[in-house]
């Protein structure tokens, strides 16, 4: 049985959670968005296609996080990779977001949803950043789903940026290498205000993690589908949280 009704969102759609414990539920759970192109490919369509469509299923699926119950969820939206891309390609991944936020952010204010951003603010074009940085600040007061997009987000960058900031308090005289901690490395990450993910999901049927949260994910519960991403939808994500459910999480002891 549902025990707790989140938003609005809960309410007013009409698929909801199968029967199941809403016990344990993954407090962050992320996302390594994959399959558009191949998705649009299998249907005989461009691939900026299966981007737009991918669209469709962040929305899906950020409702069906909020009726779960899950607090975090973050999506890997574009990796610092992805700029090898064709420049038309990459020019409509940038436009995405402010179609995307020019259709719900609306909604997403109306639905408490903080929407936040974890990446590289540099190099993106400053319509992106802006689009971005106007959901985020209409939406900081939100209390309920925070929705995490990581847009040009690369962890090998996030880990090279923590080294050099931490590098210049050293050499400043301000830190003593011996007093550096894995919890002083979390404060300087992207994701500094986010707990670890509980839980990840890639699409597409790739088993790769592709720069994403090398350090957050230590002991992230992996969760991989042949599933194209505009095709995932509410019964994916139950279906993965499920699984989570039926594991048991040691962190390196015993049970
Ligand atoms: C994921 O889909 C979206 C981004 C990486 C931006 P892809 O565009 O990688 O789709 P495939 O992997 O080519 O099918
Ligand atoms: C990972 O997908 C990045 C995002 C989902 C944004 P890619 O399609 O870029 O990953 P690779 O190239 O297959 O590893
Ligand atoms: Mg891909």
């Amino acid at each position: 049985m549902i025990k707790r009704v989140r938003s609005w969102w809960t309410r007013k759609d009409k698929v909801q959670p199968p029967e199941r414990s809403m016990d344990n539920v993954p407090e962050h759970v992320a996302i390594i968005m994959d399959g558009n192109g191949r998705w649009a490919k299998s249907h005989g369509l461009p691939r900026f296609i299966g981007h737009q469509n991918g669209m469709k299923a962040v929305k899906r699926t950020s409702i069906a996080a909020d009726k779960l119950g899950i607090k975090y969820l973050t999506l890997y939206a574009f990796s610092t990779e992805n700029w090898k891309r064709p420049k038309d390609e990459v020019d409509f991944l940038m436009r995405l977001p402010q179609e995307f936020l020019a259709l719900e952010l609306e909604e997403l204010i109306e639905k408490n949803v903080q929407v936040r951003m974890m990446g590289d603010r540099e190099g993106l074009p400053a319509h992106t950043v802006n689009a971005m940085e106007e959901a985020v600040r209409r939406t900081q007061g939100n209390t309920g789903l925070v929705l995490n997009f990581a847009l040009n987000y690369g962890s090998r960058k996030e880990i090279t940026e923590c080294m050099r900031e931490l590098g210049k308090k050293i050499k400043s005289g301000a830190l003593d290498p011996e007093d550096i901690t894995p919890e002083m490395i979390d404060g300087q990450m992207f994701s500094k205000d986010l707990p670890d993910p509980d839980l990840i999901i890639r699409t597409s049927g790739e088993m790769r993690i592709s720069n994403f949260m090398l350090w957050q994910m230590a002991y992230s519960e992996m969760w991989f589908t042949d599933i194209y991403w505009p095709d995932f939808n509410e019964q994916s994500l139950y279906e993965a949280v499920a699984e989570y459910q039926r594991r048991t999480r040691r962190y390196g002891g015993l049970t």
